[in-house]
């Protein structure tokens, strides 16, 4: 009896050749496992084509809860977006397939885990690194990483074994999509200096062709969770995917990134994220009412080191843990709805409210019910501008001087 290994099973090209490579090379048994993130699929057929590659056994984990309540949720509320653009959808994934797979490979009792990812991208880093955390004494094989096969190859292989090559083997773009995003790469893509062809978008129309009238949409938080639609009660995956589509409908969450890789490379991404771009927004429009200024500042801070870690395949160690503490603690109070319009590619926030907002119309307002004592203003600019005055009377002002 030959021994076993655990694939992570997409159904794409390389990792059905995956399938048959192992057993030629290593002679492992393949059990297929498709992981279940969001990313609407026929998953009995790709249980399906497993077992017709040749896997001696195929399941498919349903993730989608685990995904939104354990990853996308808490990243939302970190505020969490890669170099200002990426909202890590791909990232997100990772690990939470790292995890099923190990999963897997223990009830199985498998001593070998396998991934379809290239030796040049981040997805490499993210799954092993990950595994090699959850189960240290697991094998990891990366077979599109150690094979060296062009394109064209694989899917010579795949011909000469008789593995059924998907239509989308012949586009020449990479795509990887789950609830809280789909990235596009590749292709013309590749070309910085070309304009993202329309055809590589599918949950977006063309800010063009998208409605002439705006839709309004209201989204409330309970302490940073959105958790309605338009007043309706809806459960994570299911907000997200109305989301998806309501944006997606009107062109926003189209995303063109020039992004740094881990491995040092920089790459050209093109993603469409229209739920997590209205999320995001008006979670942070949210914030911007129920959190101190310090508050704010700070999380900033938090924000972009919870992404780099997300985005560098970290999520299983004590910074994350750390970081979502604090996060989480952060959330007490944002509590509210966000009014959000969208239209021709754009989201915008139009109004907010929170039941423990910071914005005091009593403080604000220039109206009659104007609360603030204005004469107090007068001392404390003066010593607010103490230190300044004091540098510019010894030191003078230098970069006036020479002018
Ligand atoms: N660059 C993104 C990341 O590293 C997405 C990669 C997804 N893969 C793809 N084939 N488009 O998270």
């Amino acid at each position: 009896m030959s021994d076993k290994v655990v694939l992570a099973y997409s159904g794409g090209l390389d990792t059905s050749v995956a399938i048959k490579w192992l057993k030629e090379k290593y002679n492992l048994d393949v059990i297929a496992v498709n992981i279940d993130v969001g990313n609407e699929r026929d998953f009995s057929a790709i249980q399906q084509k497993a077992l017709d590659v040749g896997a001696v056994k195929s399941l498919v984990k349903d993730a989608k809860e685990v995904f939104v309540n354990h990853f996308i949720f808490p990243s939302l509320q970190a505020g969490a977006i890669y170099e200002g653009q990426y909202p890590l959808a791909t990232a997100l994934s990772r690990p939470l397939m790292a995890k099923l797979l190990v999963d897997v490979a223990m009830a199985e009792g498998v001593s070998a885990v396998a991934h379809g990812c290239t030796g040049k991208g981040n997805d490499q880093v993210r799954f092993e690194v990950s595994i090699n955390a959850l189960a240290p004494s697991l094998k990891i094989i990366a077979p599109a990483r150690e094979w060296g096969m062009t394109r064209e190859q694989t899917i010579d292989y795949a011909q000469r074994h008789g593995i059924p090559v998907p239509i989308t083997a012949t586009s020449p773009y990479s795509i990887d999509e789950n609830l809280w995003g789909r990235s596009i790469e590749c292709g013309v893509l590749e070309d910085p200096w070309v304009e993202p062809p329309e055809e590589v978008f599918t949950w977006t129309k063309s800010p063009a062709e998208a409605p002439n009238k705006p839709d309004y949409v209201e989204i409330g938080f309970e302490k940073g969770i959105p958790v309605t639609v338009d007043s309706e009660k809806m459960g994570g995956v299911s907000l997200i995917r109305r989301l998806n589509e309501l944006a997606g409908r009107h062109g926003v969450g189209r995303i063109d990134h020039i992004e740094n890789r881990l491995v040092g490379i920089k790459s050209r991404e093109i993603y469409e994220a229209p739920a997590a771009t209205v999320l995001l927004q008006a979670h942070q429009a949210l914030e911007a009412m129920t959190l101190s200024k310090s508050q704010l500042r700070f999380k900033q801070k938090v924000a972009t080191e919870y992404a780099d870690l997300i985005y560098n395949g970290l999520w299983f160690t004590s910074l994350r843990q750390d970081l979502a503490a604090y996060v989480k603690s952060s959330q007490r109070f944002v509590t509210g709805s966000v009014r959000v319009k969208l239209f021709k590619g754009n989201c915008s926030v139009v109004g907010r409210k929170s039941p423990r907002s910071l914005y005091d119309y009593g403080l604000a307002t220039y109206d009659k019910g104007d609360e603030f004592d204005q004469s107090a203003s007068a001392g404390f600019i003066h010593i607010w501008g103490l230190p300044v005055r004091t540098q510019a009377r010894v030191q003078g002002i230098s970069d006036l001087k020479e002018e």
